[in-house]
Formats: structure tokens, sequence, C-alpha cells
């Protein structure tokens, strides 16, 4: 299990495979997790999630970004993207890693960057939210934030359960829109929780403490268990429904979005696109093996 990670972590590291296949277009089963290549494709799965009554969080995949001249076309793509948003009417924010527009060639580059992205989508009534890498861009990720909080109000970021620090992370951000998760990177024990149930609490207890504040929250997880313990403490406290939504990724666990949807909960779904995808499709591969059958299965029925 643990040697499987790793080793789908390695690849997705692996920049020869992340740049070769920009050119393979979807394969390995990726077209299950990943909505396109292109912004046409990504429109057409967004509707289908809009009828059924589901909201997207869009990402316009890009991976390993060192030079300005590929974080100047990943803000250019993510303009495009929003310009379709707006034209298409469709119902989505969309989520930005701030590596992908230039944080690991510089700050202030990354912070203009990110002022063209919210500046046009404040003017589409958009909302951006700031996905949270691993921990050693989180400090800077949280000054960039600060610094569009001045200016912005259509922007978050998320908060990594895993991590000590995040219940005062948190506090200090009661104002603002965020999205929970239990935490995707392997970070180290001496800043990061390392058992499953210990990272469990502290998502429940970071929950409950956030969807007591009258402020948007997203509450993004596959696990039922979490789930339903949010339902129940919802009821039992009389929680506005349109003070917080669920969200998981696409292709996880469909016929739940729809239901909890159906059930009158807000639900949004991250929808990845772009000819990047092969970084953030070893990444699904390794947080759940499982999915590994689907990559399989897509090669042999080929
Ligand atoms: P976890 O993987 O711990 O699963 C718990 C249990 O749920 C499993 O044991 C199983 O029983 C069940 N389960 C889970 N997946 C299932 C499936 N597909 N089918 C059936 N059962 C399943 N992280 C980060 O660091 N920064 C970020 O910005 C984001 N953003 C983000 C957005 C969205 C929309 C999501 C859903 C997640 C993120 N994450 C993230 C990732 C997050 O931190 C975390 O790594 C993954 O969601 C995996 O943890 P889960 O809470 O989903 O459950």
């Amino acid at each position: 299990m643990g040697l499987t990670r790793d080793f789908f972590i390695a690849l997705s590291k692996n920049q020869v495979l992340n740049s070769g296949a920009k050119k393979w277009g979807l394969k390995l089963g990726a077209s299950k997790m990943v909505a396109g290549t292109d912004i046409d494709s990504m429109m057409k799965s967004v509707k289908e999630l809009n009828a059924e009554g589901i909201s997207a969080t869009i990402d316009n995949l890009g991976e390993f970004v060192y030079s300005r001249e590929e974080a100047l076309a990943a803000k250019n793509n993510i303009l495009d993207t929003l310009e379709a948003i707006q034209q298409h009417g469709v119902s989505a924010h969309m989520s930005v890693k701030l590596t992908q527009v230039g944080l690991d060639v510089d700050f202030g580059f990354c912070l203009e960057n990110m002022q063209e992205i919210v500046a046009m989508a404040a003017n589409y009534a958009i909302f951006i939210n700031i996905d949270m890498e691993d921990y050693s861009h989180l400090q800077q990720t949280l000054d960039i934030l600060e610094a569009l909080l001045k200016e912005y109000d259509n922007v978050g970021t998320v908060i990594q359960a895993y991590l000590y620090r995040s219940e005062k992370d948190m506090e200090a951000l009661r104002d603002v829109r965020l999205r929970l998760v239990k935490g995707a990177y392997k970070e180290i024990p001496d800043v990061s929780l390392q058992s499953a149930s210990d990272i469990d609490s502290n998502y429940l207890k970071l929950i409950k403490n956030r969807l007591q504040l009258p402020v948007f929250t997203s509450i993004a997880t596959h696990d039922h268990v979490i789930i339903n313990e949010v339902k129940r403490f919802v009821k039992e406290n009389d929680i506005p429904l349109n003070r917080f939504e669920f969200q998981m990724l696409y292709g996880f666990r469909s016929e739940m979005q729809k239901e909890l949807a159906r059930e009158g909960f807000n639900f949004t779904t991250y929808v990845p696109f772009g000819e990047d995808w092969y970084g953030y499709y070893m990444r699904r591969l390794a947080e759940r093996p499982q999915n590994l059958n689907l990559a399989l299965k897509s090669l042999v029925s080929k």
C-alpha cells in the first residue's frame, strides 16, 4: 500500500512523463477523472453536472511552472476559462494553484498574475479559490491571499486538517470563504498529524467550529463517515443549508454526488481539465490505489 502510494507520487513528479503526456491526449483511464483537454469538452461536463443541480469548480491543470513564459501562458488559459464560464452562463467558479501562475518564479510576479485573474473574475462575479499546495508554499499562499483580500472579496483558500497550525489559520480567516480538506501532501511529523484517525478527528473539529460561523464553507471529502456526521451535526444545530456545500472530485463517487444534490445540499464538483493531466491523475492513483483498477480496465479494453 505504502509502496504503491510512493510509486505513484514518484510517477506524478516525473517531468519527462509529465511533458510527454501533454502530447498523448487523455490516456490510462484518465478521462474518468479529467474532463477533457480543452475548454469545449470541459464545458460539456460542467453543463451535465449543472443539469443534475451540481455546480463546478474548474481547475485548468498545470504543473512544474518555473519560468515566466509558462506562468503567463497558464494565467492566459485561466483568463480564457473565466471568459468561457461567463459566455456559457454555467454555474461554476475556478480553483487555481499559485505555483501554476508563478509562485516558484517570484512572489510579486505571482501576485500580479493573481490580481489580474481575481479582477476579471470579480467583474463576472466569479469566485476564485486558491488551492493549498504543500507546506513549503503555505505561508506565501496565505500572504498572497491577504494581499488580494485588501482589494477583492471573491477569493478564498483551503485549510488542511492534517496541519497543526490549521486551527489558528482558520481562526485568522474567519470572515473568508474557505474549503476544508484532510490534506493531500506528504508532510513531516513536525508540522502535521500522521495517523488517519487523528486527521479525521481534527477534520471534524475544524468543520464543526467553522459551521457555527455565518460564513460560507466548502467541505471537500469523499469520506461518507465524515459526510454523515456533518449531516447529523447541521440538523442537530439548525445550521442553514446555504451556509455550506459538499465538494468532491470529478469522477469520484458520482452517484453519491448526485444523491447529495438531490437531498438538497449545495454540491460542487472539482472539474480538472487540460493537457497537463498526468501529474494530477498519478496523485489520484496514489491516494486511492483502487483507482488503478479503472486505469488497468481502460488499458485492456482498448
Ligand atoms: P479518504 O481518502 O481519507 O477516504 C476515507 C474513506 O472514504 C475511505 O476509506 C473510503 O471508505 C471512502 N472513500 C474515499 N474515496 C472513495 C471512493 N472514490 N469511492 C468509494 N469510497 C471512497 N488537498 C489539499 O491538500 N489541497 C487542496 O487544495 C485540496 N483540494 C481538494 C478539493 C476537493 C474538491 C477534494 C474532494 C479534495 C481536495 N484535496 C485537497 C484532497 C484532500 O486533501 C484529500 O487528500 C482527498 O480528498 C482524500 O481524502 P478524503 O477526505 O476524500 O477521504
